[in-house]
């Protein structure tokens, strides 16, 4: 497996441990999923876990996006694609505030959704990621996958960062909720075009899939609806016949009684 070969090289940097690459490596495998959106990379660890996979696959590619403060991570990045001979399977993006400018310039791009897995594992925030699944819903095909990763994490569980200034001025409440949870369980789990929900991982990973393409709210409506015209051609042709004419006053006189 290419990932065992990447994570000699790749092992000693931070980021997604072994354990999870081979989870995702099978699940992508056996799901035939190729086209990977990630939102968070930091040194690009779990991009080059992704990037194994695909070499293995022998097809697909990765977009993945971070802020512009991943530049100075060491290393980065471009230096751990480098390092690993995988750049020309991803393409990655550095955003001044957010993934999420750059997912509104890919919705703009691109005439419907491009990517069949997108693992979540950035701002872990409820701004930030309540609004990246609406964009990434957008984006995602029909049967495709959502991985968010730290389902149960907060921020005021978090050593490196519940004590900075970022994390001291929200609200205690704000520093203590597990945010992707809330939006997993209440963005996700209600929207009408998700099913097989699953918690992964020891408690840490939230999946959900997209149904399929008949299979949508957009398009059940729109079955319902044909269904309802055809019935009500059908209703217009009964009462235009003559035999409705004619059995005319033995309704009326039903109807009086
Ligand atoms: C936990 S790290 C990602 C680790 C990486 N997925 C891995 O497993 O190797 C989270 C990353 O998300 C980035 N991030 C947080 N909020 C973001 C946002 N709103 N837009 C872009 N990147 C963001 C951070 O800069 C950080 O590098």
């Amino acid at each position: 497996m290419e990932i065992e070969h990447t994570h000699e090289l790749i092992k000693d940097v931070f980021g997604m441990n072994m354990k999870e690459a081979r989870l995702l490596d099978d699940l992508l495998k056996t799901n035939d999923l190729s086209e990977i959106l990630e939102l968070g990379f930091a040194h690009g660890v779990s991009s080059c876990y992704f990037a194994s996979t695909l070499k293995d696959m022998g097809k697909g590619h990765l977009t993945t996006i971070d802020n512009t403060t991943a530049k100075t991570r060491n290393p980065n990045i471009e230096e751990l694609l480098k390092k690993t001979g995988l750049e020309e399977y991803v393409t990655y993006y550095f955003e001044a505030v957010s993934y999420n400018w750059r997912l509104m310039k890919l919705i703009e791009e691109n005439n419907g959704p491009i990517f069949d897995f997108c693992y979540i594992d950035g701002a872990h925030d409820w701004n930030n990621d309540g609004f990246a699944f609406l964009l990434v819903d957008k984006l995602l095909k029909p049967g495709g996958i959502i991985i968010f990763d730290d389902y149960n994490w907060s921020f005021s569980r978090s050593p490196s960062m519940s004590q900075s200034p970022r994390v001291l001025a929200m609200s205690k409440e704000e520093q203590e909720t597990p945010q992707i949870k809330k939006v997993y369980d209440m963005l996700v789990k209600t929207h009408p075009n998700y099913h097989n929900f699953k918690i992964l991982n020891d408690n840490s990973w939230a999946l959900a899939q997209k149904k399929e393409e008949e299979d949508l709210f957009e398009n059940q409506v729109n079955k319902l609806e044909s269904e309802n015209r055809k019935l009500r051609k059908k209703q217009k042709e009964i009462m235009s016949s003559n035999s409705w004419k004619m059995t005319k006053p033995l309704r009326q006189l039903r109807n009086k009684k």
